[in-house]
């Protein structure tokens, strides 16, 4: 058992009452009791140790601990004659692509949802990701497939999956791509929203934008995904019951835990009588690495002279960032 969460381990009661009991189960120390926390089966544990090799047939499998991939327990299993990486989580990507192999199907279509997964799933361990590639190279481990537990197998080139994992859980931005987050109650952050969209459009910038409103809320998982390899972020955010509005509350705590590195932020509030949404927001970043590049803040809806300012921060913030 490579990993206790029930996606991996959930056939285990299953497979050990056909077999009567008469088989081992291999896992990590951490994971007997998590084991036996799940299913009532009883188990014969055998614990396997980081680098421990294990001959079954003709082949020979080397197991690696791979702390926080995603649980502590969590071990992946190197087949030393075929050069084949079993990887559980890691490497692993969400959507169900066309085909099994990485030569079956467009990469390119297919690495989004990868780094939505990792972001999603093990963002918050990603130095984890950079401790186990590490320890692969330490190795001299170079597999030539990698087949994680989830998503596409890599057969053609392992090394694509491999440069993206180290790219994604650096959080380094893949372009001057822009995220754009806001919630909007009465038109007011909207309406600034609409405008900066248009700013960014006329100087030829890449976006994308999410938004929370009576109409459509947006994926949380998506938009972290989108913060991960973005180059900067615009925040526009209303004061809801003397706080950030909910949405956006939620979505920085859960920006602060799993996206590593930093970005500007370019802030834009509206508010009723009291600037607490920019004040708390300020607050719940202030120990972070997202850093507030400016803020253009408005009473109920933007006049011209607060579009005016925030065409002339979208120059500054795009200036810095390229
Ligand atoms: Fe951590 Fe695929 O479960």
């Amino acid at each position: 058992v490579h990993h206790v969460e029930p996606d991996h381990s959930g056939s285990i009661q299953r497979i050990l009452e056909v077999c009567n009991g008469s088989v081992e189960v291999l896992c990590h120390p951490f994971a007997v009791k998590l084991l036996q926390s799940l299913y009532t089966v009883s188990f014969k544990f055998r614990v396997v140790k980081d680098g421990e090799e294990f001959s079954i047939g003709d082949k020979t499998l080397k197991f690696l601990y791979a702390p926080w991939l995603h649980w502590p327990e969590t071990f992946i299993t190197y087949i030393l004659e075929d050069g084949v990486l079993i990887s559980c989580d890691a490497f692993g990507g969400f959507s169900i692509p066309k085909g099994i192999f990485d030569d079956e199907v467009d990469i390119t279509g297919y690495l989004p949802y990868v780094r939505k997964y990792i972001i999603d799933i093990i963002g918050q361990n990603s130095d984890y990701i950079i401790k186990a590639l590490d320890k692969l190279r330490n190795m001299n481990i170079h597999p030539k497939v990698i087949a994680p537990a989830h998503g596409l197998v890599f057969r053609k080139n392992p090394g694509i999956i491999v440069n993206y994992y180290e790219i994604i859980a650096k959080c380094l931005p893949e372009g001057d791509k822009i995220t754009i987050v806001y919630d909007s109650m009465y038109g007011s952050v909207e309406k600034a929203i609409v405008h900066t969209i248009k700013r960014l459009e006329e100087l030829g910038m890449k976006y994308i934008a999410f938004k929370f409103t009576d109409l459509q809320h947006s994926s949380i998982s998506e938009i972290l995904s989108e913060i991960a390899d973005c180059k900067a972020l615009i925040i526009g955010v209303s004061t809801y019951e003397n706080d950030l509005f909910p949405y956006i509350d939620y979505l920085l705590d859960l920006m602060v835990k799993k996206i590593r590195i930093g970005k500007p932020i370019l802030l834009i509030s509206s508010y009723g009588w009291s600037r607490i949404a920019s004040v708390k927001l300020r607050e719940k970043l202030s120990e972070t690495n997202f850093k507030i590049f400016e803020s253009i803040e408005f009473q109920g809806q933007p006049s011209s002279t607060d579009l005016q300012k925030i065409d002339e921060s979208i120059t500054r913030l795009i200036n810095s960032i390229k």
